[in-house]
């Protein structure tokens, strides 16, 4: 049997599956059960899932039946060399990441005010998490492995990485301007980073806001869609591809984010109509869904982080005819990560919510675009639904329809740069009409937040890539649903396949990503209930 994670990709700069300074070899593991098969090059598991049919009957009274469900899982355990392509690649999220992943690569420590400062992965539920495995044999403590090794995964380190841009700095330029890393840290990944420059984008000045004319210095010609521009970015990727010789390519919009496009009958609203309406020229496709439809005509995953509907309907539909994977939408990694958990832990402890207020300013150039009013709007429509699925649970509290009260306020201020503020009132109803009030002041840079989530989408996408699953009747395995809405812990309004529900809450997007890998290793939910440490 061979050891669980073992990889033998052949390129990448791996001892025995492991990055010089990884975690330690204690953290491989293997699954020893009749219900997983390791060969050299998969794992497979039957795994028996579990849910819960409700009925209701005549009277109301609701009646629960157990359900079991056989799968057969698969992942491919080799792990390829993969490009990352980031559509904004310049901009603050874009050379922040950059930096880091270079920083990590090569092991660099850097000096501070603090102290020295060492290259690391915090703020990646993948690579700075650790899941439960299970229970010690002799001391009963738990076992925790790192998220990263539960399936084969690539390491960041071992991203190569590309992209777009409409201003054509450097990264290295790109990274003082964005004005978040210290300038111990850019002198050593200045060089390297000198010499990466973004292709040419796209822009339709209509999309994005008008402040942001100045630096668009790299564009290719035209301001509508056109077919021209879909075959240029289709071409990027290819060639992207073959001169770093990649097994595979994942691209990721961190690019500004755009109006919400309107949803036109005959427009963008079927596969063949966004097709048409890009060679039409339509002035209502917007660049993010140029990027979307050339990413899944390459059979390329493409991952939206900013908040407007490049997924229109007609998008959503091509990704399905071409059994592509796309995931969205918004990053999620401030206010609403803190928000889409203290929530749940607030109604799920009984306590009625009855306002949030949230007001946000910040100074970066992702703030000076959000101050024109029709990109602010995208935003707020993505921060404005984060907490539905929770209050709609628990019909104790509210009524049908019923919802707390949530207004969402951004406003620009330079003089804080990328040192976001976030400030947030909870006001709830307690016991016997009692009053609770929770204000949070939450102060951080934006990039640093934001750029580890962009390395777990790409990781965990890349991932899904290589599982797939069948029906224990069925012969052939196949792919997941093309909408990935496994990345939900990542992402603010999270894209979920057609008529599927929208889960939120925190916990709930964590135990999905991470049951769904134990499954693939043919191990159960971890349930918390410890019994082992109650009935004896
Ligand atoms: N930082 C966070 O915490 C966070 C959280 C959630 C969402 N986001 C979203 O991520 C996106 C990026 O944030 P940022 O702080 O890096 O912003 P930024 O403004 O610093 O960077 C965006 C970059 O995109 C480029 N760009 C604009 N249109 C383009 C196009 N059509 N093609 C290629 N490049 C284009 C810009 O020139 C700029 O360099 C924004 O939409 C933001 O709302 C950020």
């Amino acid at each position: 049997m061979a050891p669980h994670a073992e990889t033998n990709g052949g390129y990448s700069p791996l001892i025995n599956g492991h990055h010089p300074g990884d975690s330690s070899r204690e953290d491989q593991f293997i699954v020893n059960a009749p219900n997983v098969v390791y060969t050299d090059s998969t794992i497979k598991s039957s795994y028996i899932y579990h849910t819960t049919k409700v009925t209701r009957g005549s009277a109301g009274t609701l009646e629960a039946v157990p359900v079991e469900t056989e799968f057969d899982f698969k992942v491919e355990r080799k792990i390829p060399k993969v490009g990352l392509m980031l559509v904004g690649w310049g901009g603050n999220n874009g050379s922040t990441v950059t930096a880091g992943i270079l920083a990590n690569r090569k092991g660099l420590s850097w000096a501070t005010r603090e102290g020295v400062q060492s290259a690391n992965y915090y703020g990646s539920v993948i690579m700075g998490s650790t899941v439960k495995l299970g229970s010690d044999a002799v001391t009963g403590d738990d076992v925790n492995v790192p998220f990263h090794k539960l399936l084969p995964m690539i390491h960041p380190n071992d991203f190569v990485l590309g992209g777009w841009d409409i201003s054509g700095l450097n990264l290295a330029d790109a990274m003082d301007r964005a004005k978040v890393l210290e300038p111990t840290l850019k002198i050593l990944v200045r060089k390297e980073m000198e010499q990466m420059k973004p292709l040419p984008s796209i822009y339709y000045p209509d999309f994005i806001a008008s402040n942001q004319g100045d630096r668009a210095d790299n564009v290719l010609e035209g301001t509508t869609a056109c077919r021209e521009h879909l075959e240029k970015i289709r071409n990027d990727i290819r060639d992207f591809k073959q001169r770093n010789e990649l097994d595979k390519v994942i691209v990721l919009w961190t690019a500004n984010t755009e109006r919400y496009a309107d949803i036109i009958t005959g427009v963008n609203d079927t596969a063949e109509n966004i097709l048409a309406s890009i060679q039409n020229g339509h002035p209502e496709i917007s660049p993010s869904s140029v990027f979307a439809v050339a990413c899944i005509l390459e059979n390329v995953p493409f991952i939206n982080g900013s908040p407007q509907n490049t997924f229109v309907p007609g998008v959503i539909s091509l990704a399905e005819q071409h059994k592509s994977y796309i995931g969205g939408d918004d990053f999620k990694s401030g206010q609403t990560k803190m928000k889409s958990a203290l929530v749940d832990f607030l109604i799920s402890a009984g306590i009625k919510l009855t306002s949030i207020a949230s007001y946000n300013h910040l100074g970066n150039n992702d703030g000076k675009n959000l101050a024109e009013h029709k990109q602010f709007r995208s935003k707020e429509i993505s921060k404005s639904n984060v907490v539905d699925d929770m209050v709609a649970a628990n019909h104790i509290l509210y009524d049908e329809g019923e919802h707390p009260d949530h207004t969402v306020v951004i406003k620009y201020m330079p003089a804080v740069g990328d040192h976001k503020r976030a400030l947030d009132e909870y006001y709830g109803e307690l016991f016997l009409g009692g009053r609770q009030i929770i204000s949070i002041f939450n102060v951080c840079e934006d990039s640093l937040l934001a750029a580890p989530l962009i390395i777990d989408l790409a990781l965990v996408t890349e991932v899904m890539t290589r599982i797939t699953w069948k029906n224990k009747s069925d012969e052939e395995f196949k792919n997941f649903h093309p909408v990935l809405s496994i990345l939900s812990f990542m992402l603010k309004a999270p894209l979920t396949p057609p008529g599927t529900p929208v889960v939120n809450a925190l916990a709930k997007q964590r135990n999905a990503l991470c049951n769904i890998f134990r499954a693939c290793v043919g191990l159960q939910p971890e349930s918390d209930m410890t019994l082992e440490h109650k009935l004896f």
